[in-house]
């Protein structure tokens, strides 16, 4: 099991700055893209249900309609104030800082666990704020997710002298590493499945790369981004852009429920 994400040695001031209205034109596809997971967590009216990491709160949105009771938590406060404005019930919280103890009939999360830097706090976190039997129902990027985009945004730095591992963000285990994870947290694994999901951008990868991939182009001038944008783009067109121009990047998905033991 790759425990990176837990060593504080490892840990860099790397950052991503969400601009709400930036996210919602380039990459409402992420809440879209809920629906499968928000089925396994299948929702029932009344119960108290924590959204680890609700950005904006489209998908939170969705998860109340069915009536079920529902608290958002955010790093982002962006992001929150976005939520709030639809009329969630949503805080300010990192996922590492979850205050709450046996309140909760589950904890649902759509790609956020991956932006997730202390991993065991926030499974500890969630172990303790779930009910004895509530379920934790999770969907987020896998062992091999965004690879060829990764990889070319890693070349992209190295050829400008640049470590760019030290500024990765993401943490994408393997079904087997995360179960182990969970089971370490006491968690009893009922399913996780590791799956490719190509996904369609509405845009330009370069847009995709501002958005998600900001950590990266940190060290970078402005001119310098836009250069390494471009590069990182031809590098993986060949493989990710159609002939007609749009772009399917290769997504892999790792999604989960485990319970809490009763
Ligand atoms: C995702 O799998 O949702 C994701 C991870 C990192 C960057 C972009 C998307």
């Amino acid at each position: 099991m790759s425990l990176a994400s837990n060593n504080p040695a490892t840990i860099v001031p790397f950052e991503t700055h969400w601009d709400p209205a930036d996210y919602g034109r380039t990459a409402r596809f992420v809440s879209d893209l809920g629906e499968p997971v928000l089925r396994l967590l299948a929702p029932r009216v009344g119960e108290r249900i924590l959204d680890l990491g609700c950005g904006d709160g489209a998908l939170t949105q969705r998860l109340a309609a069915t009536g079920a009771c529902v608290v958002g938590i955010d790093p982002s406060a962006e992001f929150i104030a976005a939520a709030k404005a639809l009329g969630l019930d949503v805080r300010l919280m990192a996922g590492e800082d979850l205050p709450f103890v046996s309140e909760y009939d589950a904890v649902f999360s759509n790609a956020a666990i991956h932006w997730i830097r202390g991993q065991d706090a926030m499974l500890a976190g969630v172990h303790r704020s779930l009910k004895p039997g509530g379920r934790f129902v999770g969907e987020f990027g896998g062992a091999g997710n965004v690879a060829q985009v990764r990889a070319a945004a890693l070349a992209a730095l190295a050829r400008r002298g640049i470590d760019g591992a030290a500024l990765d963000p993401w943490y994408f285990p393997s079904p087997e590493d995360y179960r182990a994870r969970l089971e370490h947290h006491g968690f009893r694994v009922v399913e996780i499945s590791l799956f490719e999901r190509p996904t369609t951008l509405p845009g330009e990868l370069s847009d995709w790369l501002g958005t998600f991939a900001q950590s990266f182009l940190l060290p970078l001038s402005e001119a310098e981004r836009v250069a390494a944008k471009a590069e990182i783009a031809a590098e993986v067109a060949p493989t990710l852009r159609a002939p007609d121009g749009v772009w399917s990047v290769d997504y892999v998905r790792l999604r989960f429920c485990a319970v809490r033991p009763k």
